[in-house]
């Protein structure tokens, strides 16, 4: 049996670590080597790496991700996309998520794994399509929760309607670290039973779990794992790329990845974490075991989210309280899986209900907009009660909300007029507005600068 990884070092695991600050000159020197390792994968672009590009970096994503390109001809690059969300927390309309993908496949991903927060397939359909209409590998995602409502037969059918829109794999998204060996098996197995594309596995190490549950998965027959080189793997972050590869292969799978290669990449990127350590980008509790996310089902970022909240506002004593609401607000909402933005969302409203010695007194805007149906369908009842608080007479969107959107290139590209040099950087402006539009002029200070010291050179 062969067991396929995905290296997640300069995606994942430089977003759970830290916070997805590492900038391209970092890892620039060991991409060649990277690409001899004999990874299946390697997730570099999407997720958190755009905005911060653009927010933090002073990098132009499209270009990071062409020079990728470049120095990795013979490994699939990989991405994370959110469905009609992109990158972003809220819908983009069709157009521009087929651009979007377009683009992205031009300028070098050959596979895109996309998912939806509230595992609506609605959401994912049109990323797909556009997907394979350009040549690439569309990986439907199914993220992982627990829930009275979330069941191995449920899973089973959501991957078989995401296969029958023609995906090359289905992945296990357990973005919470909080899938179990026995869970994991159980699912891969199912999964193997009754799709015919490869199945593969994403989960973190947040509670421990993570390397049990991946052996076990592997047990069930997942052909691809994702992994981090270890030095930037544990915590937050995936189980550790060389030790997956020395159990699995001591215990006889077919492993493609190369450990003298794996042992090089991780000497380098061993002063790039000492580096991090040391400015304090890297906090060493990310890198332990919290298993708290198991007794209380949630995900780790959302527990420390929810203690820095009511921290901020000098009000940590009632962190139980928060605790104690935030399933019954969950359950309010139709159990979504706690995934970003869904997890801000119930975190946030638990703390409203608790602080304000009121359930509901104050409700989000995006709480609202969930409940009138602007984020999907949500995978169970939403309480009667709540709707009606929220909608009184109105009715909620039961189509597809990208449907209801107006087409948005055209409007990006007349808003932006020449400041935008290519198709990328209205996508940039899109996504991004304010960060894009920081970044155009900050290039466009740099290339001034470049001009006048050509002229210099001249005299
Ligand atoms: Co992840």
């Amino acid at each position: 049996m062969k067991v396929n990884f995905t290296e997640t070092v300069l995606r994942d695991a430089n977003q759970s670590l830290i916070a997805t600050r590492m900038p391209f000159e970092a890892f620039e020197p060991i991409l060649k080597t990277m690409d001899k390792a004999g990874y299946y994968s390697l997730e570099c672009w999407g997720g958190a790496t755009f905005d911060s590009c653009l927010r933090y970096l002073n990098e132009d994503p499209w270009e990071r991700l062409r020079k990728i390109r470049k120095a990795c001809p013979n490994t699939k690059l990989q991405m994370l996309l959110r469905g009609q969300n992109l990158l972003g927390y809220k819908h983009y309309p069709d157009d521009v998520v087929r651009l979007f993908i377009k683009k992205s496949v031009e300028n070098g991903i050959d596979i895109i794994r996309i998912f939806d927060a509230l595992n609506d397939v609605r959401n994912i359909q049109v990323a797909v399509d556009e997907t394979l209409k350009n040549g690439a590998h569309a990986s439907g995602t199914i993220c992982y929760t627990l829930s009275p409502i979330h069941n191995l037969e449920n899973y089973v059918k959501l991957a078989k309607e995401i296969e029958a829109l023609g995906v090359q794999s289905i992945c296990v998204k357990d973005m919470a670290g909080i899938m179990s060996p026995k869970e994991g098996y159980e699912l891969v197995k199912a999964l193997k039973e009754n799709v015919k594309v490869p199945v593969v596995v994403h989960t973190h190490s947040t509670t421990g779990l993570g390397f049990m549950t991946l052996l076990k998965c592997v047990e069930a027959g997942a052909d691809v794992i994702d992994s981090s080189i270890s030095c930037f793997s544990g915590g937050t972050s995936q189980p550790a790329t060389e030790t997956l590869v020395y159990a699995l292969k001591q215990l006889g799978y077919e492993v493609p990845v190369d450990e003298k290669i794996c042992k090089e990449i991780n000497d380098f990127f061993k002063p790039v974490r000492a580096k991090a350590l040391e400015s304090g980008l890297l906090n060493p509790v990310v890198m332990g075991t919290q298993t708290d996310a198991l007794i209380y089902q949630i995900p780790g970022g959302m527990l420390s989210n929810l203690v820095a909240q009511l921290t901020a506002q000098n009000k940590l004593d009632k962190l139980d309280e928060v605790l104690l609401e935030t399933p019954r607000v969950r359950e309010d909402l139709g159990f979504p899986p706690l995934v970003t933005p869904m997890s801000q969302m119930v975190g946030v409203q638990a703390t409203a209900n608790v602080l304000a010695g009121e359930r509901y007194k104050n409700i989000s805007k995006e709480v609202k907009s969930y409940i009138k149906g602007e984020y999907g369908k949500a995978p169970g009842k939403v309480s009667e009660e709540l709707q009606k608080l929220v909608l009184g007479d109105e009715k909620p969107v039961t189509c597809r909300f990208a449907d209801t959107l107006e087409p948005g290139v055209e409007a990006a590209r007349a808003a932006l007029g020449d400041r935008a040099t290519c198709d990328e950087d209205v996508l940039s402006y899109i996504a991004f507005p304010a960060q894009a539009e920081k970044f155009f002029d900050a290039r466009e200070a740099k290339k001034k600068n470049t001009f006048t010291y050509a002229i210099k050179k001249v005299d």
